[in-house]
């Protein structure tokens, strides 16, 4: 019975040291990094399965604890190169430098911004030439893909080049956007990930922000204490006109304001994503 106690008492020890290791490598870790930890963890546990089966001498366990371990790590490395960082980095270097006061400030004070109606932004992309719409966690909040296909297809009608801008960490899972854009049947051709269609919002006449927010935050360029600093983002703010569909100032993932929306070029469409973009749709097609 002692050696019983001792070895009960070993894995109540092992349970405290993992429970600690897992809040402390993760608490410091913020902002822009979080999607690259969560598919991490993810590999973590099918490498926990997997050992698992090795201890219970379960074939199938090891099997796929394996393929989930390693499925994870191709994915973190995947999500590593998107952002630009090394996994290292990632991991270690927000090590002991948690501070709250260096997470920006957390309301849309000291942003001026200017509304548009939604008619008057649909009457403004049937004018343009080119339009690239860029999708974000509210488009999947607000259920608007199907909508957005037939905003895509009322203006390609019009003549109007569409384009669909996808930033690899848009949403709250990888590949999140592309998932949605394909069940609303938008064709791939027309899906452009951030390195191929960057350099193209600077002879675009509009990009058409649905829903999305960290992802084109112009201060991850240069703010150098925001928490999404160094994050590769999309250049929206080259193009000549962009609308952002929200439904208030509140921020997204990250927590802080988003300097775009006072930009001089920037107009705020406020609303529900799906509303909105089905009032394009309805003006665009009574005025043809
Ligand atoms: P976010 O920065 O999270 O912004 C989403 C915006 O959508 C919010 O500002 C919100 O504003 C708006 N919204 C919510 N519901 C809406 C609705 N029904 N209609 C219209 N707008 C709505 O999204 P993002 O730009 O896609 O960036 C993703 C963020 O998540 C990044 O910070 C990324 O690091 C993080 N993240 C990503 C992943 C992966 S793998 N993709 C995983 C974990 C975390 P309102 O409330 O004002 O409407």
């Amino acid at each position: 019975a002692g050696t019983t106690e001792i070895n009960m008492m070993w894995f109540y020890i092992v349970i405290v040291i993992g429970l600690a290791l897992g809040v402390f490598s993760v608490i410091p870790i913020g902002g822009a990094d979080m999607p690259v930890v969560i598919s991490l963890l993810n590999s973590y546990s099918g490498i926990a399965a997997a050992a698992t089966g090795f201890v219970l001498q379960n074939q199938a366990l090891i099997v796929s604890g394996c393929l989930v371990g390693a499925s994870g790590l191709f994915l973190t490395n995947i999500m590593c190169k998107g952002m630009n960082r090394s996994l290292g980095n990632v991991l270690f270097s927000a090590f002991g430098k948690v501070d709250a006061t260096a997470m920006g400030p957390k309301s849309a004070e000291g942003i001026t911004i200017k509304e548009m109606s939604a008619d008057n932004a649909a009457y403004t992309m049937q004018a343009a030439e080119s339009v690239i719409i860029v999708p974000g966690y509210g488009m999947a909040v607000a259920q608007a893909q199907h909508e957005v296909r037939k905003l895509s297809d009322e203006l390609e009608r019009e003549g109007v080049d569409v384009k669909f801008a996808v930033h690899p960490v848009a949403g709250r899972m990888p590949g999140h956007m592309n998932v949605l854009l394909a069940e609303a049947n938008i064709p791939y051709d027309k899906l452009f990930d951030m390195d191929e269609i960057n350099d193209d919002f600077a002879g675009a006449d509009v990009a058409l922000i649905i829903g999305a927010n960290d992802v084109v935050n112009p201060a991850a360029r240069h703010d150098e204490s925001s928490p999404i600093y160094g994050m590769p983002i999309l250049n929206v703010d080259h193009a000549k006109t962009t609308f952002v569909l929200k439904r208030s100032m509140n921020p997204g993932f990250a927590g802080i304001s988003n300097e775009l929306f006072g930009y001089d070029n920037n107009y705020m469409v406020f609303g529900d994503a799906k509303a909105t973009v089905s009032q394009f749709v309805e003006t665009l097609k009574e005025e043809s």
